[in-house]
């Protein structure tokens, strides 16, 4: 397994959005595998593979709490199946816009059919956190972002303060 490095903003590859997974062979199985080390080293709970770089439909997840045991899920072509009426608000931040965070509505379940590592079929039904975070991930391989969701004025502020930081690092 080898961490990878993570892509932040204003990187235009994380507008992208992502190819499906053809098969899910042992290329793939990597890309999960290198991806769950990755996010877990950052750390993070959830992370796509364009963050890094790659444009497929592929992600994985973690969100056990602190303490508890890990447990990963990795997904190669996501697609949300249905989901709950109630929604809940939560507070994101994303690997790839260091220490923003946007707080957001979305559905409080939804079910959501994936490819395994094994290339089967699966279907989660997702709650809480867990439901955030898929959905979140989803939005990378569209090529969303959780600054999409603030006022254009805000979004701006935190896009040239990213461009910023871009051009100081190559100085
Ligand atoms: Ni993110």
């Amino acid at each position: 397994m080898a961490q990878l490095p993570i892509i932040t903003i204003p990187d235009p590859i994380l507008r992208k959005i992502s190819d499906p997974v053809e098969r899910v062979d042992s290329a793939v199985v990597k890309l999960m595998d290198d991806m769950l080390e990755t996010m877990y080293a950052a750390p993070g709970i959830g992370l796509a593979a364009i963050q890094v770089g790659v444009p497929l439909r592929v992600l994985v997840l973690d969100t056990a709490d602190e303490g508890e045991p890990k447990s990963p899920l990795a997904m190669a072509n996501p697609e949300i199946v249905a989901m709950g009426a109630t929604t809940r608000v939560y507070e994101e931040g994303c690997l790839s816009i260091p220490d923003v965070r946007v707080e957001i509505e979305r559905p409080e379940t939804v079910t959501v059919r994936y490819l395994d590592r094994d290339g089967k079929q699966q279907e989660l039904a997702a709650t809480g956190l867990l439901a955030t975070a898929v959905q979140h991930e989803l939005d990378h391989l569209d090529g969303q972002l959780i600054i999409d969701f603030l006022s254009r004025l805000k979004r701006d502020m935190v896009i040239r303060r990213f461009k910023k930081i871009a051009r100081d690092e190559r100085a």
